[in-house]
This record gives structure tokens, sequence and C-alpha cells, in this order.
């Protein structure tokens, strides 16, 4: 089968990092057609650098990187250096990135992207919050019928939230923009908390990365003995989760994950529970589904993969 066509939709952020490398790392299963910026874990001047910085340390200096949306569609930025670090890629000593920014604004490109592709070849996979996705289909409605499908990481529904009691944080920076995409009637496949929380990087797995013995293995396990700090404390969890990295796998083993075909809504309105992925998962209400709301991973198999396919970079 021909590698399927993804434009890469982030806010790097490390696990977003890690997601990157292993599409990179996989040219027969995915073709990388460009990596679009959104502002989020840190500001986008920050995320625009960082994907430079991962395509670099990829040896992939050929990938086409777009800065887009600076800022939610209607509300101030929401940032996560608190998880993140200060650059939003803290852990690893990597070198400032050489290869220039495209011109092009991110949703420009998106959106020509996918009126110059044949129908239904290109899907987006966004790992940030949802506002350069929102924009192209404000801007050009046409596209959603060309859209082969969208896998996003986003939401949360056993798990609740992660920066609110109820929001998960890409949803919760641009719950307007979420909206707007999970209203779009393009096929969705979602990586909410759920299944990420069970992507953890134990220790056994950080040292497999290490043992890569290469710059992108050693960088890998920097950036998730930084990254790890914050869900320790807070859920006394056994490591990272790789939340982003479920979006790419799942495009190369889809067998490696499970779920429901549901009803997901956003909260925009409530201050108490906005931005929270009102997922009908028992199938109580007679909202159409329009999603699929993934809940397992078969863990061990996922970083199998992933470190198999670092060792490639
Ligand atoms: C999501 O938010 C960011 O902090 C991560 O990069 C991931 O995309 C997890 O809630
Ligand atoms: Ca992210």
């Amino acid at each position: 089968m021909a590698p399927r066509k993804i434009i890469i939709d982030t806010d790097p952020g490390q696990d977003d990092a890690v997601a990157i490398l292993l599409a990179l790392a996989s040219p027969e299963d995915i073709e990388v057609l460009g990596i679009t910026c959104v502002a989020g874990n840190v500001p986008l001047e920050l995320t625009a650098r960082n994907a430079r910085i991962v395509c670099e340390l990829a040896g992939k200096t050929d990938i086409k990187v777009f800065a887009g949306c600076d800022a939610p569609l209607e509300r101030p930025l929401v940032t996560a250096e608190h998880v993140h670090g200060k650059t939003g890629l803290d852990g690893p000593t990597l070198p400032e990135p050489r290869m220039p920014l495209a011109e092009e604004h991110a949703v420009a490109f998106i959106v020509e992207t996918l009126r110059d592709a044949a129908p239904g070849t290109v899907t987006l996979c966004p790992l940030g919050p949802l506002t350069n996705i929102a924009r192209a289909l404000q801007k050009a409605p046409d596209i959603a019928d060309r859209i082969a499908g969208i896998v996003l990481m986003g939401g949360a529904y056993f798990e609740v939230g992660n920066i609110t009691p109820t929001a998960e944080f890409n949803i919760y920076v641009d719950p307007e923009a979420a909206a707007i995409v999970f209203g779009s009637g393009v096929p969705i496949t979602v990586m909410p908390l759920d299944v990420t929380h069970k992507a953890l990087v134990t220790k056994a797995r950080n040292d497999a990365f290490r043992a890569l013995g290469t710059p992108v293995g050693a960088a890998v396990a920097e950036m998730t003995d930084f990254f790890e700090r914050f869900d320790k404390e807070k859920y006394g969890s056994n490591g990272a989760p790789l939340h982003d990295p479920c979006v790419t796998a799942y495009l190369i083993r889809p067998d490696l994950f499970s779920g429901r075909h549901v009803n997901v809504e956003i909260e925009t309105g409530s201050d108490l529970t906005l931005g929270m992925t009102v997922a009908d998962w028992w199938g109580v209400t007679d909202r159409a589904p329009n999603a699929t709301f993934i809940g397992e991973i078969d863990a061990d198999g996922f970083f199998a993969l992933l470190t198999e396919r670092l060792a490639r970079l």
C-alpha cells in the first residue's frame, strides 16, 4: 500500500516531538507533506522553532515547516510551560534550527494542499489546539469533503481532564476551534487521555530509547526524563504519557488500538466545564456518532514499534 499522506499540525512539546520523529522514521507508512505549527504548549514562535529542531534531529531538513495561528479563535492563549518547560522542548540540549520556516501561512498551506490533492487522500494529524484546522475549515469549507480523515490527540472521558478537572489541554485551549472540527462531518479518530495515560514511558522503556546509542535515542530519553516529572507528581504514574505519538502510531499500526464510534460534543459555554469532551460512550443519547474515541492500547506493542522505528534515524 502507498504511504498515507499526512499534514502534522503541532505545538512541540516533547511528546509532539516523538510523534513527529515516529512519522519521519516511517516513510513506507507515512508521507509527511508538511508540518504546520500552532500556539499551544508554548507560544507560536517557539513551537515553530521546536518543530524545525525536531526535523533537524531526524536529519530531515527537506520537510516544510509552516507557522500558523498564534492565538485561539476567540480567547487568549493558555500555555503549558509547567509541563514542557520554558522552551517547550526542555530536557536535551539541541542546536538552534538552521532550516528556514516556509513563508506561507500554515492555514493557507493546509487549504492549498487539500485542494490540490485528490479528494480523500490527505489525513490531518493535529497534536495541539485545533486553531489552524478550524481556521482552514472556516476559510475554505469545501476542504471538509476532501479530507481523508482527522486523527487527533485531544479530549478525555473517563480520565476527565488534565488542565482543569474536566478538560484536556488541547481542547481547553481552543474549545471553539474544537467544536468546529467535531462538527465538520469529517471522519475523526480521537486519542484522548483515556488511551494516552496507558502509553507510559516506564524506566525500562526509557532505557530502551537510550540504549539505541544514537542522538535521537538520547534526545527522546532526555525529553521523557524531563516531561515525566509533571505526571509523576500529579498522578503518581509510572512515567511520562506519550500522548501525541499515539496519533502517528495509529496510522502505522491501527491494530494496536481499540475504541468506540460515538458522539462527541465540545463544551464551549460553561466556565466550570469549558473544553470538556462530552463523549456518549454508553449511547444514552440519540446524537449521531461523529468520532471514533479510542480507549485501549497495546502499550508493549506501541513501545516496541516506537523503539524499532526511532532506531532508524
Ligand atoms: C496534550 O497537551 C500537550 O501538553 C501535549 O503535547 C499533548 O498534545 C496532552 O493533554
Ligand atoms: Ca501537543
